[in-house]
């Protein structure tokens, strides 16, 4: 077990990516906290993994208000004393497919706020319990769109952000013995991506990416998950500031 009682939060955790991190958390050994806007969404995630009788809590939060953000860390110090492990994960595209001509203030600002915004205003929480503790694994969600993304406009823009800010954070953290690392997905198949096009539009896609992908196929949720174990275990202790990719060999 690699994350043998240790203290963990997952934010996005309703989501694909997010719920499967949990339970990739939960399998080594770690209590999870579930973080997300969507509050059945994270039950069903808590219940899946309290079927497996792990320790597993939920505390919802809107990411994109910095009250909640506040509000969440000081419930978690307050419940549990500590919190080893940070993955942010909560994150989306709510502008996508969208012409430059017209890129609205409204839904850019989300992009930011919801990918960009709560990422840093999480990590400055959660620096002030692990800088006490000295001790902390800080995981981002960036994106393979940090090397454009055609469609993808304010979302690129918004996970170039997370991955620069988590450089300067690896260098601000360092010395309390915090390590700060970003995943960079490529396409990971997910409900939200599948419904939002369709199943012919998906299989259209999915078999284009194949075929671009040196490894043959697109990414799971677990792909994603097991790298994010890696980088909340101690075998990661000496690496910081990454910008990992998990793409299956696309876009190199
Ligand atoms: N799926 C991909 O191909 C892919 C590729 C690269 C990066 N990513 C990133 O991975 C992360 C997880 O995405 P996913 O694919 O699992 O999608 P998802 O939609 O299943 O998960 C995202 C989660 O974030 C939550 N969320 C959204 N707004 C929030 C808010 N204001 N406050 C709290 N939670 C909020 C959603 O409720 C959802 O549960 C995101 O940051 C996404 O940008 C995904």
């Amino acid at each position: 077990m690699r994350l043998k009682d240790k203290i963990s939060l997952v934010t996005g955790s309703a989501g694909n990516i997010g719920a499967c991190t949990a339970m990739r958390f939960s399998e080594e050994g770690a209590t999870v906290i579930l973080s997300d806007i969507n509050k059945e969404g994270c039950k069903k995630t808590l219940q899946e993994i309290e079927d497996k009788g792990s320790r597993v809590d939920m505390i919802p939060a809107d990411l994109t208000r910095e009250y909640d953000i506040v509000k969440l860390f000081s419930q978690v110090r307050e419940k549990y004393g500590r919190l080893d492990i940070l993955a942010n994960i909560a994150g989306g595209d709510y502008e996508p497919m969208v012409d430059l001509d017209e890129v609205s203030d409204e839904k850019m600002s989300y992009n930011i706020a919801v990918n960009l915004k709560s990422c840093i205003f999480c990590c400055r929480e959660v620096a002030k319990i692990m800088k006490d503790q000295q001790y902390g694994k800080i995981i981002n969600m960036a994106s393979i769109a940090v090397k454009g993304n055609l469609g993808q406009l304010s979302y690129s823009a918004a996970k170039g952000g997370v991955s620069s800010f988590t450089r300067t954070l690896a260098l601000t953290l360092g010395m309390y013995n915090i390590n700060v690392n970003a995943i960079a997905p490529g396409l990971i198949e997910v409900d939200v991506i599948k419904n939002a096009i369709g199943p012919e539009m998906w299989k259209a896609l999915k078999e284009d990416q194949e075929a671009s992908h040196p490894l043959g196929r697109i990414g799971q949720p677990i792909d994603v998950a097991n790298c994010a174990v890696f980088l909340a275990s101690d075998e990661a202790s000496f690496i910081t500031g990454q910008l990992i990719e998990v793409t299956g060999g696309s876009r190199l």
